[in-house]
């Protein structure tokens, strides 16, 4: 009950239709129950006196009624089968939507696998049941209620016995239920985990193959595939247990009945009439009665993949938007750190913060460079300043509006970001490029493929018309690269904010890069991350960031005479550059 009433915003809209096909289902039942009356009434009254004449109004009044037997069940599928389908589409989005708004320390913690099970078969699930478990569960519990009113008023005794032995089967069903709830989720989750399995391997299939880990993927995956069929069969198992005794327990009921209802009849407190109805009652029940635990089961999946669903609903948006929000009237593009504290979540207790009180002002117009040791949390000090994750204490601002005051589409609007691993949808060249401004102009995604140095993108198959990313055209590394800092560039951004974006390019492209860049970051605020020392050359200033602080902010020159941690940081940055050439080289 709990379930159905967290699904019922979503069913709101067809649930008109879905209490019509219960309606539809309910009169087909009823229907159903009512041939038996005819019979009784027949055989009782003009058969037992030798009338055959009456065989044939019987005739007719029994083919009415199966007819609009005939006539409800097609309504109700027509009733029911579309308002699935709107409810699954209306779940489906929000649940996509709602992932889109999720901060990415939810995805950190969620594998996608899990996400996409949710999303796809889970929501399937639900749906079947919507349109199909809910209402033929509602009616034929309802059948079975009217039913046996019809067969208590038949023969008292019988009916008792058949109420009597009816319990039976509702309490396997529901000791059915607690055990059955328990393995359904541990498989639902399993399916999760595989599709997880399914997922990393496609992305990663080229380290498996250069690694030659295929044969020891292929057995990790072996073994999750037969732990879930283990946990298959024993959901097998227990619905065939149920169903044993759901076949069995009518049966002797029957038995029972037959015997009771022979002996009663020859006494002559049945008359034939009624042992006829009283059975072809019971024949009428049957189906119903044992549907129960198919529904039930169905309808525990579906509890189980409610529960699952909103695990992910109920995950709370926690990069809010502001209450009052407010806007920069002027904007210049300045970017202050004030007291900035960061932690990941999963950080072990007791541990200093991972950004640990830092303080930084970048000047409307300044390129900053940050420097520090691979780990010293540069990445994560970028990925702050829009939201990607919440700070967790001290502020930023730009222009000196807390970043946390203003809405997040304007953050995300005056903060463009490049990344280290380029990440390409698949979509045209043209679309990726103009991902952050889609209104841009075909001048806008030249210029920005002109600083970005990516004018390979012109001379692919179909030219910026192109199919990249994931589904598309393989790009080099390097390439990726400059298509995703065009991407930034495009987005016209008051500040720009590049966490080493031109690692993977080489030497040569980078230093054309560079200087095209360097026209760019003549009109915007920009923080650099810097890996190389010529990346560092393009700032005015450069933010040295050690031990979650930032310890030292100059031009590189006086930091290079000044400060030891700078040397040593730029000499290994400069150890790394030259192995790397070496290796070209050799
Ligand atoms: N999503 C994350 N969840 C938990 N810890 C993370 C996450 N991303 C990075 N870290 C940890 O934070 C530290 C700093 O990472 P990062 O900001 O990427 O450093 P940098 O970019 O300076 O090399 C590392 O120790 C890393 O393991
Ligand atoms: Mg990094």
């Amino acid at each position: 009950m709990r379930a159905i009433g967290r699904l019922l915003p979503f069913v709101r809209p067809a649930l008109s239709r879905i209490v019509l096909g219960m309606v539809a289902a309910l009169f087909a039942g009823i229907v159903a129950l009512l041939i038996p009356q005819v019979l009784r009434a027949l055989v009782d009254g003009p058969l037992s006196d030798g009338d055959a004449s009456a065989v044939w109004i019987a005739f007719v009044v029994v083919l009415a009624l199966g007819i609009g037997e005939a006539v409800m069940i097609a309504l109700r599928r027509w009733f029911v089968l579309t308002p699935g389908t709107h409810v699954e589409a209306a779940m489906r989005n929000r649940l996509y939507a709602h992932l889109q708004n999720l901060p990415v320390a939810f995805h950190d913690r969620w594998p996608s696998g899990q996400l996409l099970s949710r999303a796809v078969s889970d929501l399937n699930l639900i749906r079947r049941w919507l349109s199909f478990g809910l209402v033929l569960l509602v009616v034929n519990l309802v059948t079975i209620v009217v039913g046996i009113g019809f067969l208590v008023s038949i023969s008292p005794l019988l009916g008792l016995v058949f109420v009597v032995l009816s319990v039976p089967v509702a309490m396997i069903s529901f000791a059915f239920e607690k055990r059955y709830h328990v393995v359904a989720r541990r498989s639902q989750d399993q399916q999760g985990d595989l599709a997880t399995a399914v997922e990393e391997s496609v992305h990663g299939i080229r380290v498996l193959k250069a690694f030659g880990r295929g044969k020891h993927a292929l057995a990790s995956f072996a073994r999750q595939a037969e732990e879930l069929r283990g946990t298959e069969i024993e959901k097998a198992r227990a619905v065939a247990n149920l169903w044993l005794w759901l076949l069995l327990v009518p049966d002797v009921t029957w038995a029972i009945c037959l015997l009771i209802g022979v002996l009663q009849a020859s006494a002559g407190q049945l008359t034939i009439g009624e042992l006829t109805a009283f059975f072809a009652t019971a024949t009428v029940l049957r189906f119903p009665v044992e549907s129960i635990g198919f529904l039930l089961s169905m309808t525990f999946d579906t509890r189980t993949a409610v529960d699952r669903l909103f695990e992910v609903l109920d995950e709370p948006d926690t990069i809010v938007e502001p209450d009052d929000p407010q806007t920069i009237a002027e904007p210049h593009g300045r970017l202050a750190f004030r007291g900035v504290h960061f932690r990941y979540p999963d950080a072990p207790a007791g541990t200093r913060d991972l950004v640990d009180g830092v303080d930084l002002d970048i000047r409307a117009g300044e390129t900053m460079a940050l420097v520090g040791l691979t780990g010293s949390g540069k990445s994560t000090l970028t990925a702050l300043t829009t939201r990607l994750y919440e700070v967790t204490g001290g502020s930023i601002e730009i222009d000196g509006v807390d970043i946390r005051r203003l809405r997040r589409h304007e953050l995300r609007a005056r903060i463009a970001m490049a990344f280290e691993d380029a990440t390409l949808f698949s979509a045209s060249v043209r679309e990726n490029v103009l991902l952050g401004r889609p209104e841009g102009s075909p001048a806008d995604v030249d210029e920005a493929l002109d600083i970005a140095q990516a004018s390979f993108a012109r001379e692919l198959p179909q030219g910026l018309d192109t199919i990249i990313g994931e589904e598309g055209l393989s790009l080099s590394g390097g390439q990726r690269q400059r298509l995703a800092l065009a991407r930034a560039v495009a987005a016209r951004p008051d500040i720009l904010v590049l966490d080493d974006p031109l690692s993977a390019l080489d030497v040569d492209t980078e230093a054309l890069v560079e200087e095209a860049l360097r026209r760019v970051l003549t009109t915007t605020t920009a923080l650099i991350v810097a890996h190389r020392p010529s990346t560092v050359a393009l700032a005015d200033r450069v933010a040295v960031l050690r031990d979650g602080r930032i310890v030292a902010v100059g031009p590189h020159s006086e930091l290079i005479a000044t400060n030891e941690h700078y040397r040593f940081v730029i000499s290994s940055l400069e150890a790394e550059r030259g192995d790397a050439r070496e290796e070209v080289v050799r």
